[in-house]
């Protein structure tokens, strides 16, 4: 997949923005972890939350559930992706994310930001490099 062009300061602004208005329909009983997420693809903004459940293996990230809206709009090259949530550092994607976002997008930017406004940033293959991908594998 070809590299993308950087996103815009404004489009980061906006991204951060995203993520941190949808973290407040996180549905997060069980961690009490409220996570907010937005993906940039190919120019537009998707949302999602962290969806925990009572059977706890079944809970899904704010990352995941913002990318799932971005295939569902037909959008599949995401560009960057911000991630808000109220621990004291930024929290990173865990492993699981790194490897779907990374589906859709391996040299996205990562954004992570807290509730009181400290921000990281990285590119996600070096959250996650030498990833598994489609070319690791011959199909059949
Ligand atoms: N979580 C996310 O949604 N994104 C992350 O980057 C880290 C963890 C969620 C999963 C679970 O609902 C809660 O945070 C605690 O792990």
């Amino acid at each position: 997949m070809s590299r993308r062009a950087e996103p815009s300061r404004e489009d980061i602004e906006r991204l951060v923005a995203a993520a941190r208005s949808v973290r407040r329909r996180a549905y997060a009983p069980y961690s009490g972890f409220h996570v907010g997420a937005a993906v940039l693809a190919e120019g537009r903004i998707y949302r999602g939350a962290n969806l925990e459940n009572a059977s706890y293996p079944l809970s899904v990230c704010a990352e995941r559930n913002a990318v799932a809206a971005a295939v569902a709009a037909g959008r599949r090259r995401i560009e960057a992706v911000a991630v808000v949530a109220g621990d004291e550092e930024p929290t990173p994607p865990c492993g699981g994310c790194r490897q779907v976002l990374h589906e859709f997008g391996p040299g996205m930017l990562v954004v992570s930001e807290t509730t009181a406004g400290r921000r990281a940033r990285w590119r996600l293959d070096e959250l996650l490099p030498a990833a598994f991908e489609a070319s690791s594998f011959v199909r059949p």
